[in-house]
C-alpha cells in the first residue's frame, strides 16, 4: 500500500516535470518564432532543473513565509534584459496561457510577485531592467521598474544635494510595485504620495505594445499611479519630477513608556500630528516591551517611539515643537542635524557615519517572517481605548503598531486624482506590524493571529464602509479572488477598501485595455461581467 503511494507520487512528481519542460520547451519555441537568438534566451529563461533557477528566485524573497520548500514555485522564470524582452514575453505568454507574476523589488507582503494560489504561475523578474537617468535642469527623472528606491535617492544626490524624492523608507523597495502601489515616506505631509509626482511612464500592454503617456491615454496613466501596475501591464519606467529638499535636515527619535506619561503624549500626538507645520512628520511606533520596575520585577508595559524627519534646522524644530508639542519634551540634544541623504540612511537603520554607497548593494541585510495589516483613522481614539489598547497589545505579547500621521499636501490633492482614496480627512494610518525568525506552522499561526486580534480589537477606532486599507502593505485577509465567473464581486471586497470611489474608474479602465484578463493575481482588478460592458 505504502509503496504504490510513493510509487504514485514519483509518477506525479516526473509528470509535473515534464510538464514544467514542456511550458519551458513551447515557450523557447515561441521566442525562436519571434526572431529571439538561441543565445539570448539561455540568457532570459531559466526552468526549474536550471542551477540559476533557485538563486534567481530568492534573490527577490523579502519574506520568509514565502521561502519555504512548500512555497509555490513558478514553472519558468524569465529575466529581461531589455524592454524588447519584455514585449515579446507578454506576447508568447498571453499565447501560452501561463498566469505572469511580474516582480521589481519582491516587496510585496503577501509575496503575491513570486508565489501563487491560483495553479500554476510564471515569474518576469524586472532585477536587470534598472536604469536611472538623473536631470537636474529638468529636475526629473526616468527611472526603470527594476531600480531600487535606495539607487534612485543615490542617483539623485550624486548630482544635486538639494534635490530628493518622496517615497518610502525601506530603500530596498523596488520602484515597479511601489510606484504603481501609491508609494509614500516621511516627505508625505510635504510632497505627497510617490504617484503624485509621476509624469510619464513607458508600459508593456497585453498585445506586446510599448506605450508612453501620450499612447496609452490619460485613463490608463491614471490607473498605474496608485492602481497597481500588475492589473494594467508592464510598467517598464516612469519619469518623475524631483522635490526641493534643504541641504540640512533634523531627524529625533524619543521614547516614553506608560510609566512615562505614554498614554498621555499619544493622545495628544492625534491632535496634532496631521495639523503641524507640513515640514515635520512625526512617525509613532507601538510596542509591548519587557521593563524592570523600581522593585526590579519584571513587567510588561508599552514603548511609544516618535521619530522625526523635519524639513529644516534643529533650532527652528526645536521652536515648532515647544508650541505644537512641548508634552513630548523634544530638547536640542535630541535633534541630529544632517544632510537629506544622511537621514535616508537614518530612517534605513544604518549608522552614521555609514557611506551612501550602500544604497547600491542590493542584497538584504536579513530577511524575517513577515505579516502587515493597515487601517486608517479620521476620528482620535479616546483616552480610555489608548488603554484598553495597551492591554490587548502586552496580552497578544509581540505584534507592533506604526501610526503614521497624514494632513499638510494629503489634505490637498483630490481623492479621485489618482487611485489612491486616502486623503484630506485622515489622522493617520496605522500598520500591523510583526516580523518573526522562528520556522514552522505554530509561529506562523501564532503571529499572524496576533495581527488578525489586533485588527478585530481596532474595529470601534477605525475607518468604516468601508474599511480602508493601503494597497502598499497588501493583505490577502481582506479579500482574494480566484477569477471565476464571480471575480468582479469578489474583486469589489478588496477593492472599495484598497480604492474607495476609485474602484469602479479602475473597473473600466482594466475592461478596456485587458478585457480578458491576462494580467492578473490575487487581488488584481476584476474586469467587468461581459453582461454588463457597455
Ligand atoms: C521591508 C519593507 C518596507 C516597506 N516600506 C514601505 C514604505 O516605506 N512605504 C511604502 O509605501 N511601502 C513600503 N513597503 C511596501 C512596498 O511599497 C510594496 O510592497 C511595493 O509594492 C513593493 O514593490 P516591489 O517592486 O519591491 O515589489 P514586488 O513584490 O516586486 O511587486 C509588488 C506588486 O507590484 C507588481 N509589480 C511589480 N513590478 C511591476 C511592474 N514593473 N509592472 C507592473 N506591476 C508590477 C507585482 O506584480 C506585485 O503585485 C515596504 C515593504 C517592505 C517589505
Ligand atoms: C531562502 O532559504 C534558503 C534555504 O532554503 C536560504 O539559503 C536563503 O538565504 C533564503 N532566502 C532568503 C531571501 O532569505
Ligand atoms: C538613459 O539615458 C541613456 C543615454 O542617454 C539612454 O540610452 C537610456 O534609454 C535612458 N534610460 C532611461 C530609462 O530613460
Ligand atoms: C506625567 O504627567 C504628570 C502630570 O501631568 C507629571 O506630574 C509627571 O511629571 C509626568 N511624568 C513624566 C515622567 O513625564
Ligand atoms: C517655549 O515657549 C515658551 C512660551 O510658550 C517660552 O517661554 C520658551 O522660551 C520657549 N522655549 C523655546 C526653547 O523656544
Ligand atoms: C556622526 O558621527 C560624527 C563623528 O563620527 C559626529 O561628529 C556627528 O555629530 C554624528 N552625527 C550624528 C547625526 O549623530
Ligand atoms: C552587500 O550587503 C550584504 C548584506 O548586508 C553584505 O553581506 C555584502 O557584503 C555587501 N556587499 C558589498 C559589496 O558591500
Amino acid at each position: 500500500m505504502e509503496v504504490l503511494f510513493v510509487l504514485a507520487l514519483l509518477c506525479l512528481n516526473s509528470f509535473l516535470i515534464v510538464a514544467t519542460d514542456d511550458t519551458y520547451n513551447s515557450f523557447v519555441q515561441c521566442l525562436t518564432t519571434n526572431s529571439i537568438p538561441n543565445s539570448h534566451i539561455q540568457e532570459i529563461v531559466y526552468k526549474p532543473s536550471s542551477p540559476s533557477f533557485t538563486p534567481i528566485l530568492q534573490a527577490y524573497i523579502r519574506n520568509q513565509r514565502f521561502n519555504t520548500s512548500t512555497s509555490p514555485k513558478p514553472n519558468i522564470i524569465i529575466t529581461p534584459l531589455q524592454e524588447s524582452d519584455v514585449q515579446v514575453s507578454v506576447i508568447c505568454s498571453k499565447k501560452l496561457g501561463l498566469n505572469l507574476k511580474i516582480r521589481s523589488g519582491g516587496h510585496d507582503y503577501e509575496g503575491i510577485s513570486y508565489v501563487s494560489s491560483n495553479g500554476p504561475f510564471t515569474i518576469l523578474d524586472l532585477s536587470n531592467i534598472r536604469a536611472i537617468n538623473v536631470s537636474v535642469e529638468d529636475e526629473s527623472a526616468w527611472v526603470q521598474a527594476g531600480a531600487l528606491i535606495g539607487e534612485l535617492y543615490y542617483r539623485i544626490w550624486e548630482k544635486s544635494e538639494v534635490h530628493g524624492f518622496p517615497a518610502g523608507v525601506c530603500t530596498l523597495v523596488g520602484i515597479g510595485g511601489h510606484l504603481s502601489g501609491g508609494g509614500y515616506g516621511n516627505l508625505l505631509r510635504k510632497y505627497g504620495l510617490s504617484v503624485d509626482h509621476i509624469v510619464d511612464a513607458q508600459l508593456v500592454d497585453v498585445k506586446g505594445r510599448l506605450l508612453d503617456r501620450k499612447a496609452m491615454g490619460e485613463d490608463l496613466f491614471w490607473a498605474i499611479r496608485g492602481g497597481g501596475g500588475a492589473s494594467f501591464g508592464v510598467v517598464l519606467s516612469y519619469k518623475i519630477k524631483l522635490v526641493p529638499v534643504p541641504p540640512v535636515v533634523t531627524v529625533f527619535r524619543v521614547e516614553k513608556t506608560l510609566a512615562e506619561n505614554a498614554t498621555d503624549i499619544v493622545f495628544l500626538w492625534q491632535s496634532i500630528a496631521n495639523k503641524i507645520d507640513p515640514d515635520l512628520f512625526i512617525r509613532l511606533l507601538l510596542q509591548p516591551i519587557t521593563v524592570k520596575n523600581e522593585a526590579k520585577k519584571k513587567g510588561k508595559t508599552i514603548r511609544a517611539s516618535f521619530v522625526a524627519e523635519y524639513l529644516g534646522s534643529a533650532d527652528t524644530l526645536l521652536a515648532v515643537m515647544n508650541y505644537t508639542f512641548p508634552q513630548l519634551g523634544l530638547k536640542k540634544q535630541d535633534c541630529m542635524e544632517m544632510s537629506w541623504l544622511e537621514s535616508v540612511l537614518y530612517w534605513d537603520n544604518y549608522d552614521n557615519g555609514t557611506s551612501p554607497n550602500v544604497l547600491l548593494n542590493r542584497t538584504a541585510k536579513s530577511v524575517k517572517f513577515l505579516k502587515r495589516k493597515s487601517d486608517y483613522l479620521q476620528t482620535p481614539i479616546p483616552v480610555e481605548g489608548l488603554e484598553s489598547l495597551w492591554k490587548k497589545m502586552i496580552e497578544l505579547g509581540k505584534v507592533g503598531m506604526v501610526f503614521n500621521p497624514y494632513g499638510g499636501k494629503m489634505d490637498e490633492i483630490p481623492a479621485t486624482e489618482t487611485p489612491f482614496p486616502h486623503r484630506a480627512g485622515n489622522i493617520f494610518k496605522i500598520q500591523y506590524s510583526v516580523n518573526w525568525d522562528e520556522e514552522g506552522a505554530e509561529a506562523t499561526n501564532n503571529y499572524i493571529g496576533q495581527t488578525r486580534q489586533l485588527y478585530e480589537f481596532m474595529t470601534p477606532f477605525v475607518s468604516k464602509n468601508p474599511r480602508e486599507a493601503f494597497l502598499n502593505y497588501r493583505d490577502l485577509d481582506i479579500g482574494t479572488t480566484t477569477h471565476s465567473i464571480k471575480s468582479y464581486e469578489q474583486g469589489k471586497v478588496y477593492g472599495l477598501k484598497y480604492f474607495k470611489g476609485n474602484f469602479n474608474r479602475l473597473v473600466k479602465v482594466k475592461t478596456a485595455v485587458d478585457p480578458e484578463n491576462f494580467f492578473r493575481n490575487e487581488q488584481s482588478i476584476p474586469t467587468l461581467p461581459t453582461g454588463s460592458r457597455w
